[in-house]
């Protein structure tokens, strides 16, 4: 298992998030009023910000996989939200079937998108096995279901993914996890309460930071992880402010179960949440993502 630290200004000066008009860049100057629709930062963090987060971390990688991959014939995307990384993978491999997977039915904002002949989408849940035959795939992908899948499920659901993908086949997890470098108090408070929201709900963040153990536990050989390290905030760029506003919004989104499941007042987590962005300035902090990917 090899860890490393890819080259962050290839990420920030890479051109696709700076390319004008690219699917989820948000057009400040276009407001932001509440409910506007349009590509102005309501729209934006509705229905774009999925797209925006696709983009951001297929120029991290510089790829959307890392895996050894050679003409796979078929291609699995668990969790595969928008479809975009599975309409890429189908222009990228054109002999090969792509599928998505994923519990919610395509969304308008993904129907807007074309939809090459050789991807389809397959509605199902994950946690209760997938429907597809034993060896199906020769690559299996799922990216970014940390918040989907309670901790004890993920053995299962890993073994399912090992379970559909052919023997010599390649199977590839990339996720967020709870760690941060360089971090500020508000950080550490809000991350005192994640963990705290964590042991109440069954979710687990820090299980991400071992997914090379999870691959290696269901039996799959040759497996490599990289740890992702990103600058949160304009700090780091484009990529960096990108990053901040994605994180920011998901903690936003989290309010209502922050404050009934730890019993914390509106007044306090606002408090907190309207420090962060700065805070990560002020600290440079980091945020991390993980990838790891193993052959069956
Ligand atoms: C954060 S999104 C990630 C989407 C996509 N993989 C990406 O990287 O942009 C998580 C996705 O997992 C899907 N999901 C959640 N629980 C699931 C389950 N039990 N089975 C299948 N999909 C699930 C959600 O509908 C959502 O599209």
């Amino acid at each position: 298992m090899a860890s490393s630290y890819p080259n962050w200004h290839t990420f920030r000066d890479n051109a696709i998030l700076h390319s004008a008009g690219e699917p989820g860049e948000p057009d400040a100057s276009k407001g932001c009023k509440s409910g506007s629709v349009g590509r102005g930062w309501s729209a934006w963090e509705t229905k774009s910000r999925p797209l925006t987060r696709h983009y951001f971390l297929k120029s991290l990688l510089g790829s959307n996989y890392a895996a050894p991959i050679d003409y796979p014939k078929r291609i699995l995307d668990v969790g595969c939200g928008t479809g975009i990384w599975g309409r890429e993978m189908a222009h990228a491999f054109p002999d090969a079937q792509v599928v998505g997977f994923d519990i919610e039915p395509q969304t308008p904002v993904s129907h807007a998108l074309e939809v090459p002949s050789n991807c389809l989408f397959v509605q199902g849940n994950a946690l209760q096995g997938l429907p597809f035959a034993n060896q199906d795939f020769d690559f299996t992908h799922q990216r970014l279901m940390v918040a989907a899948l309670p901790a004890r499920a993920w053995p299962y659901v890993v073994s399912e993914l090992v379970r559909v993908t052919r023997a010599g086949g390649w199977i590839e997890l990339v996720e967020a996890a709870d760690t941060f470098e360089r971090i500020g108090p508000v950080t550490k408070k809000y991350m005192e309460w994640w963990h705290k929201l964590e042991s109440k709900t069954g979710f687990d963040a820090s299980l991400m930071t071992k997914l090379p153990t999870l691959l290696i536990k269901a039996g799959l050989s040759q497996v490599k992880d990289r740890v992702l390290q990103v600058p949160l905030g304009t700090w780091g760029g484009r990529g960096g402010e990108l990053l901040a506003k994605d994180l920011h919004a998901i903690f936003v989104n989290l309010k209502p179960v922050y404050c009934s499941q730890l019993k914390l007042s509106e007044k306090e987590f606002d408090k907190a949440l309207n420090a962060l962005p700065q805070e990560w300035e002020t600290y440079q902090t980091y945020f991390h993502f993980y990838l790891a990917y193993g052959q069956k």
